[in-house]
């Protein structure tokens, strides 16, 4: 093994691996979006894949190259990453969800470019609520013992804001991290606490994504055993 090179502790797993953001049709030309850059989801791809595991990365709208040795899946919207993830997590034993899902999309796609009238204030973009699929994929687990992960970005009452929404998710381990302008969106480095449903908390100091993604599988291998 290369000097800093993990052991090959994920060989023969299959994880599954959301990363991006998604985007919200509104017409043929506009969209409704996220800052997610999708380099911390391509981190736990890269690395997960130098342990050993097979890897699917669910990758939406990341301007990123593919990685090496992983099964990419592009997709666009909410409701095709859902599609994606339930289609992989189905035989894979651990599934992160990096990607930031937006909440809402709009209630109607128009089909030709809307267009602005010369003497009317705008139409109010009336929005509908997308699917959780964290949640939906951790009450309904493809397979016994399959370890869920989601990630969390918090302004405020960050740790607090976490263990509430671990609970509410129900996954396994929740990535926290604190958001601010400069903080994280598009950043090289990272800086969090993994919450585990078992109570732990586990701090991740400030670094590169890389790292922070080798001590998620760190957990992950754990738990899997
Ligand atoms: N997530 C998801 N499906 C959604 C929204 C979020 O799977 N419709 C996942 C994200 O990929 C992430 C985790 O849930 O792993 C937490 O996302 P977050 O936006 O922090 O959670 P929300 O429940 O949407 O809470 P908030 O109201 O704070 O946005
Ligand atoms: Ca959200």
């Amino acid at each position: 093994l290369a000097r800093g090179a993990k052991e090959p502790d994920l060989a023969g797993r299959h994880v599954v691996v959301s990363a991006g953001g998604t985007r919200e049709p509104l017409d043929p030309v506009r969209f409704l979006g996220n800052r997610s850059s999708g380099k911390q989801g391509y981190a736990l791809a890269r690395t997960a894949a130098a342990r050993g595991a097979r890897v699917t990365l669910i990758a939406a709208n990341a301007a990123l190259p593919d990685p090496a040795g992983v099964d990419v899946v592009p997709v666009g919207t909410a409701l095709e990453l859902r599609e994606a993830v339930l289609r992989a997590s189905a035989d894979a034993d651990a599934v992160v969800m990096a990607a930031a899902v937006a909440d809402f999309r709009p209630a109607a796609y128009a089909t030709g470019k809307i267009k602005k009238k010369d003497d009317q204030e705008p139409e109010p973009i009336a929005l509908v609520r997308n699917p959780d699929i964290l949640a939906e994929i951790s009450a309904h687990r493809a397979r016994p013992g399959q370890v869920v992960v989601g990630f969390a970005a918090e302004t405020d009452d960050v740790l607090a804001n976490g263990r509430a929404k671990l609970k509410r998710k129900g996954c396994d381990f929740l990535v926290v991290n604190e958001v601010g302008e400069r903080k994280t969106f598009g950043a090289e480095d990272n800086e969090a606490v993994v919450l585990g449903a078992d109570g732990g908390e586990t701090p991740i100091p400030h670094g590169p994504k890389e790292g922070l993604a080798d001590t998620v599988w760190d957990l992950v291998a754990e738990r899997l055993g």
